[in-house]
């Protein structure tokens, strides 16, 4: 449908909406008092920091009316909170606090945990702070959302759980644990998550497609010590040398990985899916010439967006051994390193995957070098059920807030949860965001625009009476 045949919204969203416009710098402020909080999973150095995102989330929460804690775990806390006093729907909000390390911390342009408001010649505005997009902004639009309905009509349109988890971006080895702990409680009619981005600045968007994603970390080990590189050069394997050539060994000529089995349960992209793609003129020149590239790097056999969005990836994301440091140093070391993730489609296994690629490493190693690897986690891709019902509701919401059809899309990043939501609870993940492209997640000077946090914010506002409309 389109935004001209929207229907008028409620009293209630109305007024909730109304709210939202006027609390506007409220919620900046709120915004960025988490923003502030230094909670990097991934580095135990900020393990203080990530209780102190928790436990403000809780405060947050619990300011509003919900019933709130944040739950310990062997990792970081998890938040659970509920809001049930609503005849409506049950529905699980999932976001999370954690954020990706800041380095290299000379490319920002300011500091990275604090805050900073700025304005384009255009007059648009935009926020700069690590998880200002990836995933603190993103979860207060919800959490507003939530705090304008509570104020204007004294409760929810829906029953809300809240479940905001610290370990994200860092493999997320407690949450299974914890779903099926909490199972009851956390299982709704549909989960509502927060982290993902719009199809362009103007026309929001739900994602229907995550690929999955396997995390590999490999040493080989050749001689017993580092070496003299002209008294043993030659001679002694050198395992920098062997792991690159394995590695390169990865794609062939047209792109495609060499890794035997690697493309089982890989589809075909439906025609019906290839055809709504074609119709959101996609410029593989444009998405590559922002980043400074200008050509598809990946299989030569398809799409530029069916790359990213629809099959299957090998990445290295770290290569390291011998002497890096300052000058020079003629050294054979004794280990080489190297960490590789998957992205996954379809139903590509990732443990079939991280055994078959150990054994493609192992066949290419000559005798007296030992490989061993450290697992960073495994998901398998999941898509969405877009034709069910609340798709289509969370779809018109959606276009009666941004004025243009809102599309459904596909994505190249992984969000685990979505998968164990699907599995552990049989819930269905309702994925929509206000990321943008260019909103430079997990790099210096991650940003958000302050469009996406407000009109994200009145967005959540709309869906929600959606959802709970009958
Ligand atoms: N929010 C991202 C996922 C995402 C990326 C959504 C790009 C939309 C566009 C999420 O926080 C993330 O970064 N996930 C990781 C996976 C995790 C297991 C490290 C990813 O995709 O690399
Ligand atoms: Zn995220």
């Amino acid at each position: 449908m389109t935004a001209d045949a929207a229907t008028a919204p409620t009293t209630g969203l109305t007024a909730a909406l109304a709210h939202l416009d006027a609390d506007r710098d409220a919620a900046l402020e709120r915004l960025f008092a988490l923003l502030r909080i230094r909670s990097i999973s991934t580095d135990p150095a900020f393990r203080d920091d990530c209780r102190a995102a928790a436990d403000w989330l809780v405060s947050d929460l619990e300011a509003m009316g919900f019933a709130a804690k944040a739950h310990a775990t062997p990792g970081h806390p998890i938040v659970l909170a509920t809001d049930h006093d609503s005849d409506g729907p049950h529905v699980l909000f999932y976001g999370h606090y954690d954020v990706q390390p800041v380095d290299p911390l000379d490319l920002w342009e300011g500091d990275p945990f604090e805050p900073a408001l700025l304005s384009r010649d255009d007059g648009s505005r935009y926020f700069r702070a690590r998880g200002s997009s990836d995933d603190k902004g993103q979860v207060m639009t919800f959490l507003e959302a939530c705090r304008a309905w509570k104020a204007v009509a004294g409760r929810l349109p829906c029953k809300v759980t809240v479940l905001i988890e610290g370990e994200e971006e860092s493999g997320g080895a407690n949450l299974p644990g914890f779903l099926d702990a909490h199972a009851e409680a956390l299982k709704a009619e549909i989960a509502l998550v927060c982290d993902t981005g719009m199809w362009d600045a103007a026309t929001p968007a739900i994602t229907t497609m995550l690929r999955g994603l396997v995390g590999e970390e490999i040493t080989v080990h050749a001689a017993s010590r580092d070496l003299h590189s002209g008294f043993y050069g030659g001679a002694a394997a050198n395992p920098i040398t062997l792991l690159a050539r394995a590695l390169g060994q990865m794609h062939d000529a047209a792109g495609r990985v060499q890794i035997p089995g690697f493309y089982d349960g890989v589809p075909e992209v439906p025609q019906s899916v290839l055809a709504q793609w074609a119709q959101l003129s996609f410029q593989a020149e444009t998405f590559l010439g922002e980043i400074g590239l200008s050509r598809p790097a990946g299989e030569t056999a398809h799409s530029c967006l069916e790359q990213t969005w629809s099959r299957p990836t090998a990445e290295v994301n770290g290569i390291w051994g011998g002497y890096t440091g300052a000058g020079f140093k003629t050294v054979i070391p004794a280990e080489a390193h190297a960490k590789v993730s998957f992205r996954l489609v379809g139903d590509q296994d990732p443990d079939a995957i991280r055994a078959n690629f150990r054994a493609f490493l192992a066949e290419q190693m000559p005798p007296d070098v030992r490989l061993s690897f450290a697992e960073h986690g495994g998901s398998r891709a999941i898509s969405m059920p877009v034709d069910a019902e609340p798709f289509a509701r969370a779809r018109t919401a959606l276009t009666e807030e941004w004025g243009r059809d809102a599309a459904f899309i596909g994505c190249g990043g992984s969000i685990p949860v979505v998968g164990l939501f699907k599995r552990q609870l049989g819930m269905d993940s309702l994925l929509v965001g206000f990321g943008l492209e260019d909103d430079r997640i997990h790099s210096p000077n991650e940003k958000y625009e302050l469009a996406s946090f407000q009109r994200g914010a009145r967005s959540w506002a709309r869906i929600l009476e959606a959802l709970a409309a009958r």
